[in-house]
Formats: C-alpha cells, structure tokens, sequence
C-alpha cells in the first residue's frame, strides 16, 4: 500500500534491535485518515469471505481493527492482556510471547462474543516472530471457530512470523512488507 510506505518512509525512525518506531502515525499518535484506508484496504482483500468478527489484540491492534470491522460492517474484540474485573470466568486463553519485550502475556477473549459459526480476520499493527496471530490461532482452536486469515498492517519479513504462518495454510495479507532495517534504513520487499 503505497500511502502507508510513503508514511513509513516520512515518519518511521529505526531503533537499536531491528526496531522500526512508528508511533507518528500508527501505535501512539494515530493517523485516522490512514487508519482508515488500512481498513478499507482490508476489507477489499478479505471481500467474499463470508467474516463474521474481526480480532484483534490490545492496544496498538485496536486501530486498524476497528477501520477493518467498520469497512467490513461486522464487530471488532480486542483481545484483553490484563486481568479484568468484570470479565472473569468464561473466558478463552493463550499465552503470548513478546521476544520484543520478553515478558510472557495471558490474553483473553470471553465466550460470550464468540459463537461456533463465526469466520473471523486477525488483525495486526505488526508482524515479527508472530506470537499474538499463533495466540490468537489458538483460541480461535479452542473456540472451533473459522480463520480466514490474517490481515497486518506492517510485516517485517527478515523475521520468521509470516513464514510460519504462511506454512501453516494460514492467509496473511500484510500492507507494508519489510525486507531490512539495517542500517538504520528501511528496505520493502518488491512486489
Ligand atoms: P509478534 O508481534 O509477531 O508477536 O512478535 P514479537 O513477539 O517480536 O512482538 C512483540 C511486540 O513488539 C508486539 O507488540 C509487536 O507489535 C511489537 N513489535 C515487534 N516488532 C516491532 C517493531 O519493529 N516496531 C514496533 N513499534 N513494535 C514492534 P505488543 O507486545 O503486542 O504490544 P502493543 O504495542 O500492541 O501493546
């Protein structure tokens, strides 16, 4: 998507780590008008497939989510991280790793936004070693739910996430695909 590379290319700075900070305009300050195309974008490429709910995982998945499920005109859950008071028992879980941040994450979905017919689209702001998608895979296993794929705003190709998936049989549809960050400079894969 040439308006998001435009973005990453104007406002992405590269950090110690392969790292790419882009929280110009996608997870702090977030670009709406961008946002938006993202989830039309989306939307075009995951037509026909019958998606009940899109998914996601809190907080920096939240935006392109809600763009996707607003484009699609079905629902959105963002999966929890933390323990909620109101939200208990009842609840589908998986634990996520962040090799990022290197802590361990119990993610939560309550049953009660779940039915046995949905066919749902994982979203994501990125994609790196491809914990949050793997957890969220799992509960839609738990759930018997149907995956039409997953649909990430930036993939950072160099890293094992998307491969895996894809051996998988998994869908994933990724708007901005990045081939290094070394350098300090951000390569995208040619189409
Ligand atoms: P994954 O995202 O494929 O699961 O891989 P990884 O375990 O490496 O990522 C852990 C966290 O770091 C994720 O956020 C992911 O979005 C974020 N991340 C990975 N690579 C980059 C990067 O190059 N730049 C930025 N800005 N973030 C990156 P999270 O822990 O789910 O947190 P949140 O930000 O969604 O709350």
């Amino acid at each position: 998507m040439k308006e998001l590379e435009e973005k990453i290319k104007q406002y992405g700075t590269v950090l110690p780590g392969n790292v790419l900070k882009v929280d110009a305009f996608l997870n702090h300050q977030v670009d709406p008008e961008l946002m938006l195309h993202v989830g039309q974008e989306f939307a075009k490429l995951f037509a026909n497939e019958g998606i009940t709910k899109v998914w996601t995982v809190e907080s920096s998945g939240i935006a392109p989510a809600v763009m996707t499920g607003l484009a699609m005109k079905v629902p959105v859950i963002f999966a929890r991280k933390h323990k909620s008071l109101t939200l208990k028992n009842d609840m589908y879980t998986a634990d996520v790793y962040s090799y990022t941040k290197k802590t361990t994450n119990r993610i939560s979905i309550s049953k009660k936004y779940v039915a046995p017919t949905d066919k749902v689209l994982m979203i994501d702001d990125f994609l790196a070693n491809g914990q949050a998608v793997e957890g969220m895979l799992e509960i839609a296993d738990q759930a018997g739910v149907e995956v039409a794929g997953a649909g990430i705003v930036i993939e950072k190709s160099f890293q094992p996430g998307a491969g895996e998936l894809k051996e998988r049989g998994i869908r994933v549809e990724s708007l901005a695909r990045i081939k290094s960050l070394a350098d300090n400079k951000v390569t995208f894969v040619e189409d």
